[in-house]
C-alpha cells in the first residue's frame, strides 16, 4: 500500500563559507502524489552516499553541476527500487538502480541514465556506492588516466582511508607501486598499512609530518590528492622530476576561503603536472573499468569499509564526518530497510 505523506529533505538557506549547519536544510513532509510519467520510474531511496562534493552543491557558484537551489530536494548518488513504471522504460517493479537521487524517501527519476544493478559474485549491494560505483571509478581514472602510474614508482595519497583514498592505495599496490599513504588518526594509518598493504601511512596532524613525509616518501612520482591545501602546497616541494599530481579533491578548503599554493613553482622547475579531473569526464570508459574493478571485488583483490548512518534524518548532521576525519571508508546513510523496499 501507497504511503499517505513521504518526507525529504530541501535546501534551506546557503551554509556561506562555513559548514552545513542546523538550518541549511528544511524537512518536509508532502503526500504521496507521486506517478510516474512516460520514461520514468517511481523510486523508494534505500541508502544515499555521502560526498565531500555535496558541499560544494550547496554554493551559488560556478561548478561541474549546477548548484542545488533554494527549496529543492538535496541531491545525492544513491542506491533504491524501482516501485512503479510509466509507460516505456527498460526497467520493472522490483529492480535495484544506481544514479543521483536526493535526501528523499521516495523520488521519481527519468529512466534514462540509470543503470540497473546486477549484483555480481562477492559483492553486495551497497558496494555500488563504494567500489562499483562512482568512488571505484574516480581512484581507477584518476590513478590510471590522469596519474599515469608505472611499477616501481611511489605513489602518495591523501585522505587515503577515506572511500576514494582506500581505494586508491589498492589499485596502487595491485600495479606494483610504492604507496604512502596519509590520514588523520593513527587508527586510520593502522588500518592503511595492516589491511589495505600500503607501505608506509602517516598521519597529517602529527606535529612531525612534514619530517615523517621527507622520510618515508623522498621523493614521488603521483601524488593521488583528494585534500588540496597545506598538504598539497607542501607536496609541491617533493616531487620527481616529471611527477604527475592527479587533482581530486581539495577537501580542506570546501568549507574555508582558499589560502593558495606558495610552492607552485617546482611545477615549472620539475617539469611536473597537476591535472584536475571530474570522473564525469570518463563517462564513456565506464563500463570497462566496471569490468575490472567488479573483477577485482569479485576476487577479493579490493576490500572495502562502509560508515554506515541510519535515517533520512541524520544525513545533514552525519555530512560532518566528511570533514572531521569521523568516517573511515564510505560514508553511507541507510534511508529504508533493504529487503522490505516496498509499498
Ligand atoms: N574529482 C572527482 O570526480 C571526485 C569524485 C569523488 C570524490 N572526489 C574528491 O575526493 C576527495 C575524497 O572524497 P571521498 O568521497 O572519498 O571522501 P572520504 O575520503 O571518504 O572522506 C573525506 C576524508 O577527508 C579527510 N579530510 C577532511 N578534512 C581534511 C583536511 N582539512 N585535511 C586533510 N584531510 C581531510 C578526512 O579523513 P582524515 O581523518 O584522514 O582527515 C575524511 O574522512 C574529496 O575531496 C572529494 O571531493 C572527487
Amino acid at each position: 500500500m501507497a504511503p499517505a505523506q513521504y518526507t525529504r529533505y530541501v535546501l534551506n538557506e546557503r551554509p556561506g563559507r562555513g559548514p552545513v549547519n542546523p538550518r541549511t536544510f528544511r524537512k518536509e513532509v508532502v503526500p504521496f502524489d507521486l506517478k510516474p510519467g512516460k520514461g520514468e520510474i517511481l523510486v523508494q531511496v534505500l541508502y544515499l552516499s555521502l560526498d565531500p562534493a555535496n558541499r560544494t552543491w550547496l554554493n551559488d557558484a560556478r561548478n561541474y553541476m549546477e548548484p542545488v537551489k533554494i527549496g529543492e530536494t538535496m541531491r545525492a548518488g544513491a542506491l533504491g527500487r524501482v516501485i512503479q513504471v510509466g509507460e516505456g522504460t527498460k526497467f520493472a517493479p522490483g529492480d535495484l538502480v544506481n544514479g543521483t537521487m536526493g535526501w528523499t524517501e521516495y523520488i521519481i527519476v527519468p529512466s534514462k541514465g540509470y543503470q540497473k544493478i546486477v549484483i555480481p559474485t562477492g559483492a553486495e549491494l551497497i558496494d555500488f556506492l563504494g567500489p562499483l560505483g562512482m568512488n571505484g571509478l574516480t581512484a581507477y581514472f584518476g590513478l590510471f588516466n590522469v596519474g599515469q602510474i608505472k611499477a616501481g614508482e611511489t605513489l602518495v595519497v591523501s585522505a587515503a582511508a577515506g572511500a576514494t583514498g582506500s581505494i586508491v592505495c589498492q589499485l596502487g599496490k595491485m600495479v606494483g607501486a610504492k604507496v604512502i599513504a596519509i590520514a588523520g588518526a593513527d587508527d586510520k594509518c593502522q588500518w592503511l598499512e595492516n589491511e589495505l598493504g600500503v607501505d608506509k601511512a602517516i598521519n597529517y596532524k602529527s606535529p612531525t609530518f612534514h619530517a615523517d613525509f621527507k622520510k618515508a616518501v623522498g621523493y614521488f612520482d603521483v601524488y593521488f590528492d583528494n585534500v588540496g591545501g597545506d598538504i598539497l602546497n607542501f607536496a609541491l616541494t617533493r616531487m620527481k622530476k616529471h611527477a604527475r599530481i592527479a587533482f581530486c579533491g581539495s577537501i580542506s578548503d570546501y568549507n574555508a576561503t582558499p589560502k593558495g599554493l606558495t610552492n607552485y613553482m617546482n611545477i615549472i622547475s620539475q617539469s611536473a603536472k597537476l591535472e584536475g579531473f571530474i570522473v564525469f569526464d570518463y563517462a564513456s570508459q565506464y563500463s570497462s573499468a566496471l569490468k575490472d574493478l567488479t573483477k577485482w571485488v569479485s576476487e577479493g583483490k579490493l576490500k572495502r569499509k562502509f560508515h554506515l548512518v541510519q535515517g533520512l534524518e541524520n544525513a545533514s548532521e552525519a555530512l560532518g564526518l566528511l570533514f572531521n576525519g569521523g568516517n573511515t571508508g564510505k560514508l553511507v546513510v541507510q534511508v529504508a530497510p533493504v529487503d522490505n523496499a516496498k509499498l
